[in-house]
């Protein structure tokens, strides 16, 4: 079975319902737009379709979620890029969206994707009310922690601290929606049952860490024009992180182990996991 195919088809996928959701929706369209229809790998939705497809689950009753956690995270971008915050000029390899339409434009840009998630979800006519309310809990939440994460970060710019405060601090600006994309294909998903859930959850801690320790570490090797935003931006701006804490060799053997612990997790699913686990067994080797 070709999984790369089925991955390729649930980034184009939540592209066209993406694209969708933003058609009609006033001033600041055209900046919501550019900073969502301008590439990125997809990796969230790709998570919540492919948990949903392990059970079965009809893909309309997903694309809702998939497309709400791309926009938060897309949200989280524009706002990360800011002067204010990271201070970075590309994004996507374009300008990012403050470079383009401004800052106060930029601002505004997050909210409005910030809130057109939320309403993606809370208007989807093929879920329930419940279950819509299920998704929301767990979607509020992992926003709310995303941005707790940011204020660590940027609260311990040129501090010296320890792995354990860093890890914490990745677990939640990136951990947090990564594990809230899986949660929300398990929640839409009839045959998850609570046991699947509690190893899912297990499996989303440890690749929503491995995932920024590996962002760290492309940060120091991939250059710009692979990586679509500056390279070194991480030591340029004094940031403590784990090629900083433990070294280069260190950080990619702490994401290589806990990739391969999440994989092994899976195994305990109660339904086929070939497919989850190829898409983890793909993330070892991304450069971007
Ligand atoms: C970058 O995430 C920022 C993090 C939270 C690690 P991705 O590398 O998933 O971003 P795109 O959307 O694919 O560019
Ligand atoms: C971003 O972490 C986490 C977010 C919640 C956006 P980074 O600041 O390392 O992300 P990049 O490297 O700019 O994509
Ligand atoms: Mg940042
Ligand atoms: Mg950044
Ligand atoms: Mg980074």
């Amino acid at each position: 079975m070709n999984f790369k195919s089925s991955f390729k088809g649930y980034a184009e996928r939540v592209n066209k319902k993406l694209d969708g959701y933003l058609t009609a929706q006033g001033s600041l369209i055209e900046s919501m737009r550019y900073s969502v229809l301008s590439g990125g790998k997809r990796f969230r939705p790709v998570l919540t379709y492919a948990v949903a497809n392990a059970f079965s689950t009809d893909f309309n009753r997903v694309d809702s979620s998939a497309c709400a956690v791309e926009l938060i995270h897309a949200y989280s971008l524009i706002h990360d890029d800011l002067p204010a915050m990271d201070d970075d000029d590309i994004r996507h390899n374009q300008p990012a969206c403050h470079k383009k339409f401004g800052e106060a434009q930029a601002i505004l840009t997050g909210d409005g994707l910030q809130a057109l998630a939320f309403e993606v979800l809370v208007n989807d006519h093929n879920l329930d009310p419940e279950t819509r309310i299920k998704l929301l809990q767990e979607l509020t939440r992992a926003s709310f922690e995303m941005a707790e994460g940011q204020s660590i970060d940027l609260s311990v710019v040129s501090q010296a601290i320890d792995i354990e405060t860093l890890k914490n601090m990745h677990r939640k600006k990136t951990g947090a929606l990564l594990s809230c994309s899986i949660q929300l294909g398990a929640l839409l998903s009839s045959k998850c049952g609570v046991d699947d859930v509690k190893i899912l959850n297990e499996f989303s801690k440890d690749i929503g860490l491995a995932y920024q320790i590996q962002d760290d570490v492309l940060d120091v090797l991939t250059p710009q024009n692979v990586l679509g935003k500056k390279q070194n931006s991480d030591i340029d701006k004094n940031k403590p992180t784990y090629p900083l804490l433990l070294g280069l060799v260190e950080s990619q053997k702490s994401f290589q182990e806990l990739y391969n612990r999440a994989q092994e997790k899976l195994r305990d699913l109660s339904v086929n996991a070939d497919e989850l686990q190829a898409l983890v067994a793909q993330l070892h080797t991304r450069e971007f």
